[in-house]
């Protein structure tokens, strides 16, 4: 979603800036700008750079906000940065952060410096009522963002102390934020806070230089040196100093909120041989698993203390395995989907009743809390909104037991889950999520056998034939990827349609429901799934020589009633696009077309029958020419409800 970088400096901090957005523009990328105090930085003393507050914006890319700097000269040693989502107004310059205020009765298309430059992630809730008490008062506004009655009302309270004015503007905001905020009389500090968004605080070199960020990812290569700001928390950076204050308004000991060593990941990473993020990353994928796979050795409580990120000990996980009588599963996008699969292993091999939620439904909905229900949430990066608000309302019923199964470790979801398995999928870019999917399905397996095991389903010879499959995915996942020029081919045919059907049974219906959401994602094509079943209780209506059927056909105790679902879409002339296992007896003929799977996989079958789904979407999207790593209307990472 929206990123933020900040920094308080002796040095010129606007390349900083620029490279932090860089590596979060993947997030979110309507728009992007920088703002400074070209009066920070010495050699703008002397007079060079006019001083007070300067800010450039721009729709395009960031790499073009890097050429914008330069033309116009814009350098100082204090500044904020930031790439937008749009949720209040179009993409547009104007709407673009930093936003300023001039203070009252300004010429709001004024291009003079601002008073107060401020960045935004989240909601304010009630920005209608804000902008009318201070338009009332004078204020003029530019943009039709939520996000500039923070930077007027920041100014209205500002008598001579920055901290002050913050602290005060926060007090009157409903909603998610986190925010940074630079005063044109205070050249150098920068004022930060967060409630339901994301903000970190980086230390620089030998302490002298600080740095805000909405992820640590966005300093790799500047600083290692991080510390997590928590819900409630203001943040005061100056030069050779900072200092945090509580919601309670107390201010915060290094104990309480302690810098730690993060792995530095640019998240930039090298393209190598292939032509987007998400190609790449679908490549990546028994990497991926092997990754995450390393060192299960066997089914331990200690697989989910959060990889030694986290407090819990084993101990505390076999205690709580053994006491729950139910799981709930929340999550949001492709991770609902992970859930979805998981439900089918719960029930199945651990026998435990399992129910998956979409996070943003559940928070809202009268549910009847059981205290003996493990938690579990399923987030690539961890910081979700709806599904940390999801937790958070678990938790708020009186359901303690909590786990996650994430792919970043120093995320909120592991530091609020009692529990945590970390999935080694690295940086995903590509906003449509891939290898995070396959990561989170082998970790989710990982729990089910060790529910299993604590609810005495599992003997050791059991343990063992699943352990040896998990450990054969690597090799298993390879043999699909050399499918790819097959499915080029596929896409050929799927880039000329405008709808899709994506059919699965059992298993494999959550893995037709990720497929077509892949699809759309990326190609912009309407795609739909539906559990095969269901198809003569409508979308056997839509089914036309123009509406090609994905079918998800494994060798499974299905498989026959999936045969005849198929039948009934070739009755109507339907073209069938069939992912068969190698024994299914399925071939090709006029309007069906198959690819062979390798091998039957058994429990383990979704994670490779995925992975042609995937492949489809991205060479369909290629062929129509689509921004694949950065799909229209999208973002990595939705910190806002
Ligand atoms: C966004 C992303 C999806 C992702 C979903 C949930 O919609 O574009 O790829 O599946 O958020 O994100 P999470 O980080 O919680 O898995």
């Amino acid at each position: 979603m929206c990123g933020i970088v900040g920094a308080v400096s002796t040095r010129n901090i606007v390349p900083i800036l620029v490279q932090g957005l860089q590596r979060l523009e993947y997030r979110g990328y309507d728009s992007c700008g920088v703002a400074v105090h070209a009066s920070s930085l010495e050699a703008a003393r002397q007079g060079s750079v006019p001083g007070g507050l300067q800010r450039a914006r721009s729709t395009a890319r960031v790499a073009e906000l890097l050429e914008q700097v330069a033309t116009e000269h814009i350098a100082g040693a204090t500044g904020i940065a930031h790439t937008r989502w749009a949720t209040h107004g179009a993409p547009a310059v104007h709407n673009a952060h930093p936003h300023f205020s001039h203070g009252t009765g300004a010429d709001a298309n004024t291009t003079s410096a601002g008073r107060v430059a401020l960045v935004h992630n989240g909601i304010i809730e009630n920005h209608e009522e804000l902008r009318a008490a201070l338009q009332a008062r004078g204020y003029v506004f530019a943009s039709q963002t939520d996000t500039e009655v923070i930077a007027h009302l920041v100014d209205s309270h500002y008598s001579g102390d920055l901290f002050d004015a913050v602290k005060a503007t926060i007090a009157e905001l409903h909603g998610a934020y986190a925010i940074a905020v630079v005063h044109k009389d205070e050249p150098h500090r920068v004022v930060g806070a967060r409630a339901g968004s994301p903000l970190i605080l980086g230390v620089g070199q030998e302490g002298s230089e600080h740095f805000l960020a909405s992820d640590a990812m966005a300093l790799a290569g500047v600083t290692d040196q991080i510390v997590y700001l928590e819900e409630g928390d203001l943040v005061d950076l100056q030069l050779g100093r900072y200092w945090i204050v509580g919601k309670d308004g107390a201010a915060l000991t290094p104990a309480q909120r302690p810098v730690r060593t993060v792995q530095a990941h640019s998240g930039a990473a090298e393209l190598g041989p292939y032509r987007h993020y998400m190609q790449k990353e679908i490549f990546e994928q028994p990497r991926a698993i092997a990754d995450t796979l390393e060192g299960v050795a066997g089914i331990v409580p200690e697989l989910f203390d959060g990889a030694g990120v986290h407090g819990e000990p084993g101990a505390a996980a076999w205690r709580v395995f053994k006491e729950i009588d139910s799981v709930l599963i929340l999550a949001c996008g492709t991770s609902y989907y992970s859930g979805c699969v998981a439900k089918y292993w719960l029930e199945d091999i651990a026998g435990i009743p399992t129910q998956v939620e979409v996070a943003s439904e559940y928070r809202y909905r009268t549910s009847v809390p059981n205290p003996r229900t493990l938690v579990v949430t399923i987030s690539q990066s961890g910081e979700t909104a709806d599904t940390l608000a999801a937790l958070r309302h678990a938790q708020s019923l009186g359901m303690q037991h909590t786990l996650t199964i994430c792919n970043v470790a120093t995320s909120a979801m592991v530091r609020e889950c009692k529990l945590a398995y970390v999935t080694r999928a690295g940086v995903e870019i590509g906003v449509a999520s891939t290898k995070a999917f396959t990561t989170q399905l082998a970790g989710l397996f990982l729990l089910t056998l060790a529910l299993a095991q604590a609810k005495g389903r599992l003997t050791d010879e059991q343990e063992a034939s699943h352990l040896k499959a998990m450990r054969h995915l690597p090799v298993a996942l390879q043999a699909v990827l050399a499918l790819e020029p097959q499915l080029i081919s596929w896409a050929e045919d799927f880039a000329r349609m405008e709808n899709a059907l994506f059919l699965g049974r059992g298993l494999h219906y959550p893995i037709a429901l990720e497929g077509a959401l892949k699809l759309k994602e990326i190609s912009y094509i309407h795609a739909e799934a539906y559990p095969a079943g269901e198809l003569k209780h409508g979308p056997l209506a839509l089914v036309t020589s123009a509406m090609p059927v994905v079918t998800v056909a494994p060798n499974d105790a299905l498989l026959e009633k999936l045969k005849s679902n198929m039948q009934e879409v070739r009755a109507r002339a339907g073209v069938l696009y069939v992912l068969a296992d190698a024994d299914t007896h399925i071939e090709s003929s006029e309007g069906v077309h198959v690819i062979r799977m390798p091998e039957h996989y058994g429990h383990l079958s979704p994670l490779l029958h995925v992975v042609p789904l995937q492949l489809l979407a991205y060479h369909t999207a290629c062929a129509r020419g689509t921004d694949v790593d950065k799909p229209r209307n999208l973002a990595k990472s939705v910190t806002v409800e």
